[in-house]
């Protein structure tokens, strides 16, 4: 397994592209399975997880072409559709249940796989199941797999998400757009992923109206056309690049960054003393001079501050003066790259979804093991500041969110290569 070895204390200057976003990407590409015609995806990121999905919609049989490097995900579902997720693919990524609503919608039955759960938590699919069975599927779970069906079509419903849930509204998101008569999704999830679905589902020709407050409308069609659609910039990776400069100090602009896709992440940046600013490229991020300030966090739904960025942020926390609360509401077990971050000279107390973090004036150089994909990317972040070489190692969950890490974050002046192993 490849190891990252990190050698800190440049400041870094330069640009950094940020690529599109996988979690969009993840949930444009099932909707393929909605329409008979071919729809194209451009900007897209090249992720193990972009290669997992495709592998997952060819066992359905839909045709899925990589062009361009892989910026280009042309794909058509013309063919004869079998809609049997296996598990063999599931189990390696949760977003497989993403074909669930499409399959229902287009083919009126599916069998879906449980996807199990992960390293940050039980992952549950009951929201899916609730809001489905509401457009009218009868939905069983037999022997580890989800048996859906909607013998005479799915029917438009008012259906309220108990709990806010980013795959549960796009699952019924993309069911609906068929379902016959209107459907209204409340407390729907309000992450830009799902905004740049329900608009890449418009130039299908879907019929969506978003209140912007959490209301979907959906008036079901008959059938959906073909579309070219650009994935939306990935607010993940750009939160993570604009932390390097802020932990490791200098100045980097973001190409392509725009403050609304996480401006809760950019007000807690700012209030630790980072400078962010909007310009005609993206985002700029530079650390005045000094040392961080300990700021609170609370994970929350969109537009709250993302869990996707929590890991990261500790990151920069753990050489603020001063002690930082960091509260994970989203998942049950996320605090894994505490130990971690620990093992580099940070001062990190966990009590259930709380983490205190006591600032310490410097992180030392360590070897350390990533254990999910955001996890791994704060681990690298630290190693950017703390004195010495930090060697991160099980690097390949890196791979599954961020493409050439290595090159982007070299690009700017850190010390930083992937070793082989
Ligand atoms: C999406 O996961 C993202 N993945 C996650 O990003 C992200 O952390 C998460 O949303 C929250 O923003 C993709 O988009 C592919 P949820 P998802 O359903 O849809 C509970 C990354 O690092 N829940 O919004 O699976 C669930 O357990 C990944 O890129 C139920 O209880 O998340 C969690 O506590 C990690 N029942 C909470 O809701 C359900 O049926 C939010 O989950 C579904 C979810």
């Amino acid at each position: 397994m490849d190891s990252i070895i990190v050698n800190g204390g440049s400041a870094l200057n330069g640009q950094i592209p940020i690529a599109g976003a996988k979690n969009a990407c993840l949930t444009l590409m099932p909707a393929t399975l909605l329409s008979e015609e071919p729809l194209t995806l451009t900007n897209a990121p090249r992720l193990s997880d972009i290669k997992t999905m495709t592998a997952l919609l060819a066992s359905l049989g839909a045709e899925v072409q990589s062009l361009q490097d892989g910026q280009v995900i042309a794909m058509s579902s013309h063919g004869e559709i079998n809609p049997v997720a296996d598990y063999e693919i599931v189990r390696k990524m949760r977003a497989s249940n993403l074909v669930l609503g499409p399959l229902l919608a287009r083919m009126g039955h599916a069998v879906v796989s449980l996807p199990g759960g992960c390293a940050i938590g039980a992952r549950p699919m009951d929201l899916h199941i609730d809001a489905l069975t509401a457009l009218g599927a009868e939905i069983e779970l037999k022997d580890g797999y989800l048996h859906a069906n909607a013998p005479k079509g799915l029917k438009g419903a008012v259906y309220e998400f108990p709990l806010v849930s980013v795959g549960a509204t796009e699952n019924a998101l993309m069911a609906a757009t068929l379902a016959k008569g209107t459907t209204v999704l409340k407390n729907a999830a309000r992450e830009p992923e799902i905004g740049d679905l329900a608009k890449c589902l418009r130039s299908m020709g879907a019929q969506i109206d978003d209140d912007g407050k959490g209301t979907l409308t959906i008036e079901g069609v008959d059938r959906l056309h073909g579309a070219t659609h650009p994935v939306v910039t990935d607010r993940i990776e750009l939160g993570t690049y604009m932390l390097a400069p802020a932990i490791a100090g200098g100045e980097v602009e973001l190409l392509g960054g725009r403050r609304d896709l996480l401006d809760a992440f950019c007000v807690k940046l700012e209030e630790a003393g980072i400078d962010v600013t909007e310009t005609d490229k993206g985002l700029k991020v530079s650390r005045m001079n000094g040392r961080i300030r300990a700021v609170d966090v609370v994970t929350e739904p969109f537009p709250g501050f993302p869990t996707d960025l929590q890991a990261q942020m500790m990151a920069l926390l753990c050489t603020a003066e001063g002690k930082s609360v960091l509260e994970e509401r989203i998942f049950e077990n996320r605090f894994m790259h505490a130990p971690e971050l620990t093992r580099m000279g940070a001062d990190i107390e966990v009590h259930g979804g709380t983490a205190t973090v006591t600032g310490v004036e410097r992180l030392k150089g360590a070897p350390v093991m990533a254990t999910d994909l955001r996890a791994s990317v704060s681990l690298i972040l630290a190693g950017l500041a703390a004195e010495g070489e930090t060697v991160v190692s099980r690097v390949y969950h890196l791979d599954r969110g961020y493409e050439h890490v290595v090159g982007k974050l070299r690009g700017v002046g850190a010390s930083i290569e992937r070793i082989k192993g």
